[in-house]
């Protein structure tokens, strides 16, 4: 499966170049834009955690053309990696794989484990195709975590990137490609698999029930003592003023109690009858879990810019399909608050 609009050659050939050169180029992925650079190149990995403002401790995923590059990143994958990556790549799905020697610290974070994805997007496909191509090795990849500040909302549209990073020279990028608003739009579900029994790290369009039904075992989510994962940080995917996240139910009360503060209000159509004019932006929160995922950081970008001094947020109903959504708003909701690190 390919998912994004038709490609602009010129565009991608530019990239490459630069991407050769220790460059970074934001490119559209399914699921959110991402910051890339050459994996090889130590220092321009180093460039991301720099143009990002994020710890250098924390590992970044290796993006490949195909499976075929798991062996180069990776070694000892067990069989539940091919039959994940066979069931699911490309597409929304990353891999904590044991790290080949070729997977160094800038990527790993020091640790020994590796973040392995291949992406679905038509032009980061044919981004990695065409970087390869040059650099003359079929295994070459790119690092990339999302295209956003560090605690920022992930960019789910160029102009998202535009406006958080910013091309040079005033900006911190060298180019951002533009391929659209990214179809999926949450960040990929990522799978440990170096540990005894396999654990979900992260939530994403593939969900728990897809993955145990491919690999035949429980997959439950990872507890204390997991691998340092920025998305794992409780105060993660943020907007400026406060987010509450409250029972739909709850809503009308809890508007009435903050009269006089600028609220913008993200809730189920039939939630969004008559406020007062303390509601300076009303969002009509989306009904089915893909749609709102896909809709969830232009969302949470338009609340941000709202000048609303809070945001409430009515919580998403419950089960499998809506734990993705519900991960992320809860941790924009707890950015207010200590997060798991107590920072
Ligand atoms: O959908 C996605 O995964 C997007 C697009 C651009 O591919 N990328 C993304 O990257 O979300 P980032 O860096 O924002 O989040 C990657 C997550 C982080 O939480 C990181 O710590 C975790 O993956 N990760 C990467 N390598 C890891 C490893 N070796 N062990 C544990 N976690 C890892
Ligand atoms: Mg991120």
């Amino acid at each position: 499966m390919t998912a994004g609009p038709l490609v602009d050659p010129a565009a991608i050939e530019r990239a490459t170049r630069l991407l050769a050169a220790g460059g970074l180029v934001a490119f559209p992925t399914e699921t959110v834009y991402g910051l890339g650079a050459d994996a090889d190149d130590a220092e321009a990995v180093r460039a991301i955690f720099a143009a990002k403002g994020r710890p250098a401790d924390h590992p970044v995923i290796v993006h490949v053309h195909d499976a075929s590059a798991i062996g180069a990143w990776a070694s000892g994958a067990p069989d539940a990696a091919r039959q994940l990556a066979q069931a699911f790549w490309p597409g929304p799905l990353t891999l904590v794989l044991p790290r080949s020697p070729r997977a160094h610290d800038a990527l790993t974070g020091g640790q020994a484990s590796v973040g392995l994805r291949c992406p679905a997007h038509r032009w980061a496909r044919a981004l990695l195709a065409a970087f390869a191509a040059l650099r003359g090795d079929p295994m070459a990849a790119l690092a990339a975590p999302s295209a956003n500040s560090f605690g920022r909302i992930s960019p789910t549209t160029a102009a998202h990137v535009r406006a958080d990073l910013g091309e040079k020279p005033q900006g911190r990028v060298d180019l951002i490609l533009d391929g659209g608003p990214c179809p999926v739009g949450i960040e990929s579900t990522i799978v440990d698999l170096t540990g005894a029994a396999p654990r979900l790290l992260r939530h994403g369009a593939i969900s728990r029930g897809q993955v145990e039904a491919t690999i035949g075992c429980a997959v439950p989510d990872a507890g204390a003592g997991a691998p340092r994962a920025s998305g794992r940080l409780l105060s993660h995917y943020a907007p400026r003023a406060p987010l509450e996240l409250l029972e739909p139910s709850r809503l009308p009360a809890r508007i009435n109690a903050l009269r006089g503060t600028r609220l913008a209000v993200l809730a189920p159509a039939a939630a969004l009858l008559d406020w007062p004019a303390s509601v300076v932006l009303r969002l009509v929160a989306p009904a089915d879990a893909a749609t709102y995922a896909r809709r969830l950081y232009a969302l949470l970008h338009q609340l941000d810019e709202s000048g609303a001094e809070r945001i409430l947020a009515a919580a998403p109903p419950h089960g499998e399909l809506w734990e993705a959504v519900g991960d992320r708003l809860r941790r924009a909701a707890a950015a207010a608050e200590p997060d798991e690190d107590g920072t």
